[in-house]
């Protein structure tokens, strides 16, 4: 599966560069409970749109991913806007977290569930995973992604269990997808 994933990835980040440049709406709405400064680790954070915008906000950002060419994306846009973001090529399906401890983990549109469990041993005790996910219910109104790649109805609250949950919510975006917002907290 990951060589297919690092394929698929690299040739959508070949063919189409930056996705998009806008941090996302829920990141920006939890932010400010960040602490200054904060050790953040963005999975799966691709072309850095989440990752920058952090950068840009003061925080020492690492972006993990299996993506080179997304990667590359994401260390000339930071580059660009003057900011420093570091980068870790790493497949996650087979390789560990990268060793924290991370004051805030960010986890936008990736879910790999056998992560769960080891998010809360590489945050600091009381640091804060940021997650959103599309649900089953996204298909009624969109094509993508695929089931496989997302929440069942419910799921959300149960691969939280262990956390405790500032804010966990299910609903369709502005953007009209149905997604699952989490802003979790490792206890401690
Ligand atoms: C839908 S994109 C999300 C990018 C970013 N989080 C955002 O919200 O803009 C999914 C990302 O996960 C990365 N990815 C997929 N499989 C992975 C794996 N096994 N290990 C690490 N990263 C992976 C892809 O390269 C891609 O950048």
């Amino acid at each position: 599966m990951s060589d297919e994933e690092r394929e698929h990835w690299d040739h959508r980040y070949t063919t189409e560069g930056v996705r998009s440049t806008e941090p996302a709406t829920f990141l920006v709405e939890v932010a400010d409970r960040f602490p200054p400064a904060a050790k953040i680790l963005d999975v799966g954070g691709g072309s850095g749109r989440n990752a920058i915008w952090l950068a840009r906000n003061g925080h020492r950002v690492t972006i993990v991913d299996i993506s080179p060419e997304g990667l590359n994306l994401a260390v000339t846009a930071a580059n660009e806007a003057g900011v420093h973001v570091a980068t870790m090529l790493r497949d996650l399906d087979s390789a560990p977290l990268p060793g924290g401890p991370w004051d805030v983990i960010v986890d936008f549109h990736f879910m790999k569930r056998h992560l769960f469990a080891h998010f809360m041993e590489v945050l600091r005790p009381g640091g804060l995973l940021v997650f959103c996910r599309a649900t089953v219910k996204n298909l009624e109104r969109n094509e993508r992604p695929p089931r496989p790649y997302l929440l069942e109805q419910g799921e959300g609250w149960d691969l939280l269990s262990g956390f405790e949950l500032l804010i966990a919510r299910e609903g369709w975006s502005v953007e009209e997808r149905h997604e699952f917002e989490a802003l979790a907290r490792r206890p401690g």
